[in-house]
């Protein structure tokens, strides 16, 4: 190994990713890190209105980038979105799973206790993250089966290792895609071909839309009681930001993990090491 077949491992030149929820504030970025690293990218999202930004983001290599809309929950949308990926790009090796979420109608509050959580907004969260995620693999894993080759990479979260307090239905949902991360990992090796790769992340806390209300105080910006709490429980004491998911999404995506499947990788700060004490 010298530095220049490292450098090879991390260059995605003809390579094409897919990566749902591609307008979001971390699949947006991905998406970025992506192009830059010379792979042609497809960002799906349901909604496109912030995609002509993260184009912008992408420039002089716009061009390597397509948004198409889809809803990560209607597997024809999702169908239409492949079959027009494959007929610009030729062929998907990577898929990126990063739409999710959570409600704050599935989260506790003083006025929302646990059990007056109205059961469609629990619904909405698992389907989101556990269908919104297996939709996709389904769609854009069938390719890569035919094929024998490909990566898809999912996006867990801390808590899917320990439930956070107030947020029941994401931290469940969340353990189901760590959960099928790996039994997918495994069906694809066993059944399809030991050359498709299926890994997860495991972001901590990252400032985005989805848990912006729960961190920060809307009027002020300054960290909530429970953002506090959070700053306090990551060693490395302070939010993440994007660009810190871009090296272990890179190497996961990459053939330096060539030998990595069905693991899921913390980027916290050491959160998740942490006993509080
Ligand atoms: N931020 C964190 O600290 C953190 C930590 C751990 C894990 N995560 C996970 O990381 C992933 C990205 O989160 P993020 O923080 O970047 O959130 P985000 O900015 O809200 O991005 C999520 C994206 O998914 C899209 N989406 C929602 N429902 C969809 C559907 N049915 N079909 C297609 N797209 C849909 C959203 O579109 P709309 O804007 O239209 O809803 C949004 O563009 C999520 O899976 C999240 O759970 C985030």
């Amino acid at each position: 190994m010298d530095s220049t077949e490292l450098t090879r491992l991390y260059d995605f030149s003809g390579q094409t990713v897919v990566i749902t929820g591609g307008t979001g504030t971390l699949g947006g970025e991905i998406a970025c890190a992506l192009v830059g690293c010379g792979a042609n990218v497809a960002i799906l999202d349901r909604n496109l209105d912030p995609a002509q930004r993260i184009l912008e983001l992408m420039e002089p290599r716009a061009n390597h980038a397509v948004a198409v809309r889809a809803d990560v929950l209607d597997r024809e949308s999702l169908r239409q979105a492949a079959k027009l990926i494959l007929d610009k790009f030729g062929a998907v090796h990577g898929l990126v799973n990063a739409a999710g979420g959570n409600n704050p109608q599935a989260t506790t509050t003083e006025s929302l206790p646990f059990f007056d959580l109205p059961p469609e907004a629990f619904r909405g969260v698992f389907d989101l993250n556990i269908l919104g995620t297996m939709l996709p693999c389904q769609v854009f894993g069938k390719p890569m089966a035919e094929k024998g080759e490909g990566v898809i990479l999912n996006v867990s979260s801390m808590n899917a290792f320990r439930p956070l307090t107030r947020i029941p239905a994401y931290s469940a949902a969340k353990a189901g895609v760590s959960n099928f991360t790996q039994w997918l990992a495994v069906h694809m090796a066993q059944v399809y071909s030991p050359r498709i790769r299926v890994n997860a992340i495991a972001p901590g806390f990252f400032l985005t839309q989805q848990n912006r209300f729960l961190l920060t105080d809307e009027k002020s910006g300054a960290p909530t009681t429970r953002g506090k709490s959070i700053i306090d429980h990551t060693p490395m004491a302070r939010f993440g930001q994007p660009e810190d998911l871009f090296g272990a999404v890179l190497w996961l995506l990459s053939p330096a993990s060539a030998f990595v499947t069905g693991v899921i990788v913390p980027i916290d700060g050491g959160f998740s090491a942490f006993s509080g004490v």
